[in-house]
Order: structure tokens, then sequence, then C-alpha cells
């Protein structure tokens, strides 16, 4: 059975990383997937020419998701193109990481309109659908760091913190209408990016993760899998930690 068949899902930033993930597992399971991404529009392209030509729909927009107009658009496209939205996943997001004794106030301000208003830009723009239609799963991608603070990213992480007390929020507000709103934490996942790093600082990280590995885009996705599907009907406001047991 493909636990996704018939719904569409919005994931900001899925030109690469975990949101491509995501988008890979959604399509696998029947869902029709409209995706972001904002500067690698190449990618972006190349996700969606891969991800597309099979039963399900895929289709790829160039958006800004800390942009409020550019959400707002966003949803109305997708509502034209797609017929409805069920799930949207807010994934989109950056580090800018310094000690704060360096970090300038543009980093953290930059920091926190890219992850955290992206959250509220998205979740206010496909409120009134979800509203109608009286069902809907947001899905925020936070991380362990949210939950546990960290040396050099207290940007990073008051966003992700920022990100599961709204998520909290609009569970309490939204749940009498059957829109429900959960939060994940990944710990250390690895993708293209991580694979720059030094190989033995790397396996420093694994060695000290109960699990003895990184996470994988895929690691993620399954858990929004749960999430966004019906399985997981009875399940709002958490925080679903991804993480081979880190903060354990
Ligand atoms: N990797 C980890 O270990 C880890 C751990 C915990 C949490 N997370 C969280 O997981 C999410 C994905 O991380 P990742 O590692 O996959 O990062 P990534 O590989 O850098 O991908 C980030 C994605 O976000 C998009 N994006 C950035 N700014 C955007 C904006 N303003 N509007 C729309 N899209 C935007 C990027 O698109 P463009 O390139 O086109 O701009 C890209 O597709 C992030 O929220 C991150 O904080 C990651």
């Amino acid at each position: 059975m493909k636990i996704l068949e018939g719904k569409t899902a919005i994931i900001t930033g899925a030109s690469k990383g975990i949101g491509r993930g995501i988008a890979e597992t959604f399509v696998k399971h029947g869902c029709n997937v409209a995706f972001t991404f904002l500067s690698s529009v190449e990618k972006g392209k190349q996700v969606e020419e891969e991800l597309a030509g099979g039963d399900v729909k895929v289709k790829g927009y160039r958006s800004d998701a800390s942009d409020m107009a550019q959400a707002e658009k966003l949803i109305e496209d997708v509502l034209a193109d797609f017929g409805q939205i069920d799930i949207v996943i807010n994934n989109a997001g950056i580090t800018r990481d310094n000690l704060l004794m360096r970090m300038g106030e543009d980093d953290f301000n930059e920091v926190l309109r890219i992850n955290l208003n992206s959250v509220f830009n998205m979740t206010k723009a496909v409120q009134r659908t979800f509203l109608k239609q009286r069902s809907g799963s947001i899905i925020n991608i936070s991380s362990v760091v949210g939950v546990k603070g960290n040396a050099g990213q207290a940007n990073y992480a008051a966003s992700k913190a920022g990100a599961i007390g709204f998520t909290k929020s609009v569970a309490l507000e939204l749940g009498s209408r059957n829109i429900r709103c959960n939060a994940i934490a990944p710990g250390f996942i690895e993708t293209e990016m991580t694979a720059v790093l030094d190989e033995k600082t790397v396996q420093g990280w694994r060695d000290a993760i109960p699990l003895k590995r990184g996470g994988s885009p895929e690691d993620v996705a399954n858990a929004c899998l749960f999430l966004a599907s019906d399985m997981s009907g009875y399940i709002t406001g958490q925080v679903l930690n991804v993480d081979g047991g880190m903060l354990t």
C-alpha cells in the first residue's frame, strides 16, 4: 500500500539534502509533491526532472519561504496546479555559525528570518485552506540543537527552538479543526554538505552517537512519512528526535 496515495504535499527547500530526500520518499509512497528552492535553480530543475514522469505529479517552484508575499503566492499557485494541499513540510533552513562574540546582527536576523519566519509564513498562508477542508498536517524541521542548544550556533538554536514553540502553539490552536502540527528534530544527518568535512572529525561525531552512524535524509523522510500520513492521526504538538539516540 502507498501510504500517501491521493495526497499533495508542499516541501520547502527540496533542491538538495534532507528536503530532496523527503520529496523522493513521498513520491515513492504515492504523494503528489510541490517543492521549492531559492538559489539552486539548476538543482531544483534536476529534482523535478528526476521525480516527475511517474504516477504522481511533481513540480518545483522558485520561492523564498522567508517572504510572506511569496509564501502566499506559492499556496495560490500550488492550489491552481494541484487542486489540493494536505501536507506542508517546512524544511528550508540555513546556518551562519559563529561564537556570540563574533556573531553580527545580520547573521542573527538572517537565520531567524529564513528558519523561523518561513515557518510562520507558510503556516499562515496555508491555514485558510486547511481550515476549509478541516484537515492538514504541518511538519516543521527543527533540530536537536533547538532542543539542547549548541555553542557557536546561538542564532540557529534560537530559530529551531522557536520553531518548536510555534509548532506546539499551532497544534493547540488548530487541533479542534483536525489540523495537526508536529516538529522533527534531526541530529547529525549526512548530506552532500557534510561530505566535504574532514573524515576524522565526522567519524568522531559518528562514534559519539548511540547508533554509531550519522543519519541519512531517508531517516528523516521516513519520520515525515509517518507524521504526514493518517497513521499518526492522533499525534499533534510533538517533537520527534531523529538522532540515533544522540540526545538520550
Ligand atoms: N543536515 C543536518 O545535519 C541537519 C540537522 C538538523 C536539522 N537540519 C535542518 O534540516 C533542514 C534541511 O537541511 P539540509 O542539511 O538538507 O540543508 P541544505 O542541504 O543546505 O538544504 C537546504 C535547502 O533549503 C533551501 N532554502 C534555503 N533558504 C531558502 C529560502 N529562503 N526559501 C526556500 N528555500 C530555501 C535550499 O535551497 P537553495 O539552495 O535553492 O537556496 C535547500 O534546498 C534545515 O532546516 C536544517 O536546519 C539539518
